[in-house]
């Protein structure tokens, strides 16, 4: 064993982090991460500590499972562990991960595999390591690619948090605090080609980048026949199309390619989460040579855009493992067929209450139950304090009565906190599903009206509140 220098400070090692107690993480993560989301967590009853995971389950320290309807926000497609990605990783284990002076070979036979399964000319990969990432590089392509300066982009969609991405995020909550953002973007609103059309008809536009189905937007699909039209008027401006697939993408929507449904051939299309079967970050965007050549065309431009981690062996094998077993398994048709029924089930546990649910939407297994927001004129007093709360919270305090009662794993929608997200690993069998819709019953019929939510939920927020009280004074004692 090493011998640590007298005056090193003490550092845990791999074995007390993994065999932290619940307790024992909640304290550094406050301490030493970021209070205000144990502060969160808390409120909702979600400061659990899972300590093992497989395929569509989570188990926590006492050996109680938990069905993860969340998936990680769409990166969880093959489920947690996934044998074919770990096993696929520990093959790669000895060969170089990062060597700059060399081509990468997982690289290039990731992105060979990404060029056969994309439409049209797409076959150009460039590898980053998150969807964030995945959307800079698209959007700074667009520009150098179009010599133009301005970007489209939807209300309420998400693209990720960097500078690039944020400033075609449609939420002002979080791009307020960063301002000033990317000076020449156009907020439009999603669905409407005209809408569209009024701003690429400037000509100045560079790229529209939208989402198939707007995931953080809360689940929200556009009219049929959206993106193709998106595509026509693109064309017909010089403005270059970008597919945001991060979360729609890679067997979730019923399709490897949720944009394939309108059989459309983007110029740029970004991937992340699923990509990296779970295991491993990766971000990837793949556009046409075409594009590709105006903008890292030739030796001496094709380093202007890099990425240190960008295209490493072991996130590359891991992708080529999860789209193969996505495949094999035929998540997307999976997806579809569970996804639909899901979704059934689910909109007639909902019809039965429409004071609480206002929509139960999606495709494939990207389901969005949309809840009212309790109306604070009927409600003054507490009443308007609950309004404000169950504006921002209801999605979560849903979340945690399904966490708690249940034992199942849901959250809200980044952008849309009333919405409560259903995106679980593709594997889900159809017992889960069924399990899922008598729980999501369960909970409608304890919880008759959102007033009535807010003060079951208040429940675990007030015992949150008195053992934060408690913890306090254990910890001045
Ligand atoms: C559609 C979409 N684009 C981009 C992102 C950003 O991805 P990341 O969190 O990996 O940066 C997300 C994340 O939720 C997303 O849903």
């Amino acid at each position: 064993m090493t011998k640590q220098p007298a005056h090193a400070p003490h550092l845990l090692s791999v074995e007390a982090a993994l065999a932290q107690t619940a307790e024992e993480v909640t304290q550094r993560y406050r301490t030493y991460v970021n209070p205000g989301i144990v502060a969160q967590m808390q409120l909702v009853g979600f400061n659990k500590r899972f300590v093992r995971a497989q395929g569509t389950t989570v188990y926590d320290d006492r050996g109680d499972p938990y069905l993860d309807l969340l998936g990680a926000f769409g990166a969880l497609n093959l489920g947690h562990n996934p044998p074919e990605v770990l096993r696929a990783v520990q093959q790669a284990m000895d060969q170089p991960n990062l060597l700059q002076a060399s081509l990468g070979a997982a690289a290039a036979a990731l992105a060979h595999n990404l060029a056969a399964l994309l439409p049209g000319d797409l076959s150009r990969t460039f590898f980053c390591n998150s969807g964030a990432e995945a959307v800079e590089g698209a959007l700074k392509f667009a520009r150098a690619a179009t010599g133009r300066p301005v970007f489209a982009y939807c209300k309420g969609a998400f693209h990720g948090k960097s500078y690039g991405a944020l400033s075609v995020t449609g939420r002002e909550k979080y791009r307020a605090p960063f301002q000033p953002l990317l000076p020449d973007t156009r907020e439009i609103a999603y669905g409407d080609p005209d809408a569209l059309e009024q701003v690429l008809k400037a000509r100045d536009v560079a790229a529209f980048i939208v989402e198939p189905i707007q995931g953080e937007g809360g689940v929200v699909l556009p009219p049929d026949g959206y993106l193709r039209e998106a595509e026509a008027l693109c064309h017909q401006y010089g403005t270059l199309l970008i597919v945001d697939e991060i979360q729609t993408g890679l067997g979730r929507c019923g399709t490897l390619f949720a944009f394939e449904r309108e059989g459309i051939v983007p110029d740029i299309v970004c991937l992340a989460k699923s990509l990296g079967g779970g295991i491993m970050p990766i971000g990837a965007f793949t556009t046409t040579p075409a594009i590709w050549d105006q903008v890292l065309g030739g030796m001496e431009r094709s380093q202007l855009h890099t990425s240190t981690f960008g295209g490493n062996t072991l996130a590359c094998v891991a992708g080529i493992a999860a789209i193969n077993a996505i495949l094999d398994k035929q998540l997307p048709q999976r997806a579809l067929t569970i996804g639909e029924h899901l979704k059934a089930g689910l909109a007639q546990a909902a019809a039965k209450h429409p004071e609480l649910i206002d929509d139960v939407r999606g495709r494939g297994l990207m389901i969005g139950i949309a809840f009212h927001i309790p109306n604070s004129d009927r409600n003054r007093g507490i009443g308007s304090t609950l309004h404000h709360l169950g504006e921002e919270y209801i999605g979560s305090m849903v979340a945690g009565e399904l966490m708690n009662h249940h034992h199942m794993i849901t959250a809200y929608t980044l952008n849309n906190p009333a919405v409560i997200r259903i995106e679980p690993p593709l594997i889900l069998t159809e017992q889960e599903a069924d399990d899922t819709i008598a729980a999501f019953s369960e909970v409608l019929e304890r919880i008759k009206n959102p007033l009535g939510l807010a003060v079951s939920s208040g429940k675990t927020m007030i015992a949150t509140a008195v053992g934060r009280v408690v913890d306090k004074a254990k910890r001045n004692r």
